[in-house]
């Protein structure tokens, strides 16, 4: 057993300690992240899974979340005290089976399994996440989609007293995303309850939020309390912000610009003082699961 001093027991400790023992005994919990000293070359991307894993720390104080500020350590400084119970999510619309559920419904109906992705933001950075959550479709499947529902349409909550952020307009609140039904199905789509074997913190969504990992960071809307069901396409809270830089689909795209940031390289956050660049991928990296269901697609166009 390896003995930890009260001060270093932080979940990141506890979680390297399982890696090691789950690397002994020649386990697997997805991919293993060997790689202490990588050398990043300037124009090959290092696949996904020889990535290591982005510390807690950075995760859990650099964040967007603009409900509580613009700033990235604000949501870390202003939510501590965020009510997360009691928490309902409806899940309505084109179904033939709406259900309300509260979050500790969702905990015991939907057991939650680790999935690392990594998580890239239109600013150009990105982290390596050991998310906790389960597949969308499982909740999409109990609620029963009729044959108009084609997209699916995610709330965050409005909740102004909480939320400073939300007393001024910098967005159209409550955030709001979407994605086509064949995407919400898709099974890399996750739910997340919680990141490196613990709860989710407050400044990354909790109780419940979405990931992603093919499309920018801002699809994946953070404390959810509606999910949708809905025919026509929804307009999310950054195409209404700024249309021209934000489109519907937000897949990651190298050779699409937003118009502020070039996409075709990020910084990998944590990585020292000069954090390295590496070339962006297509679809972040996972092109081999979801290139298929953008065939035929001009993705400039559908940006
Ligand atoms: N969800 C809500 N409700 N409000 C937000 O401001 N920011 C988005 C997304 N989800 C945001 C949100 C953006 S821009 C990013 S990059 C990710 O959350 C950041 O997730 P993280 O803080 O867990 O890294």
């Amino acid at each position: 057993m390896i003995k930890f001093k009260n001060s270093e027991i932080t979940p990141e400790n506890i979680y390297k300690n399982r890696r090691n023992f789950i690397k002994k005994f020649g386990l697997t919990a997805g991919s293993i992240f060997l790689s202490q000293n990588l050398n990043f070359s300037a124009n090959a991307a290092p696949k996904n899974e020889d990535l290591k894993l982005t510390e807690y720390r950075y995760i859990t104080t650099y964040n967007n979340y603009y409900e509580f500020g613009t700033g990235k350590s604000d949501p870390v400084e202003r939510s501590e005290k965020f009510k997360t119970t009691p928490w309902d999510i409806i899940i309505d619309g084109e179904v033939e089976n709406p259900l309300k559920l509260s979050i500790e419904e969702i905990n015991t109906m939907f057991p939650s399994e680790e999935r690392i992705y990594k998580l890239r933001c239109v600013e150009g950075w990105s982290m390596v996440i050991p998310w906790l959550g389960f597949p969308l479709n499982k909740i999409l499947n109990k609620v029963s989609p009729t044959s108009k529902a084609k997209f699916v349409k995610f709330v965050s909550i409005l909740d102004p007293e909480q939320m400073i952020g939300q007393r001024f307009p910098i967005l159209d609140w409550p955030y709001k995303e979407g994605l086509r039904i064949d995407e919400a199905m898709h099974d890399l789509t996750i739910l997340v309850t919680g990141l490196y074997g613990k709860k989710l913190p407050n400044q990354n969504g909790s109780p419940l939020r979405l990931m992603v990992p093919w499309k920018y960071g801002f699809k994946s809307a953070k404390a959810i309390v509606n999910i949708k069901l809905v025919e026509k396409m929804p307009t999310s809270s950054w195409m209404k912000a700024s249309p021209k830089e934000y489109g519907f689909y937000s897949n990651v795209n190298p050779t699409v610009d937003h118009p502020r940031w070039s996409q075709a390289t990020e910084r990998v956050i944590g990585e020292g003082i000069i954090s390295p660049r590496i070339p962006t991928t297509m679809f972040n990296g996972y092109g081999d699961e979801v290139a298929s269901l953008y065939a035929g697609m001009d993705l400039k166009k559908y940006f």
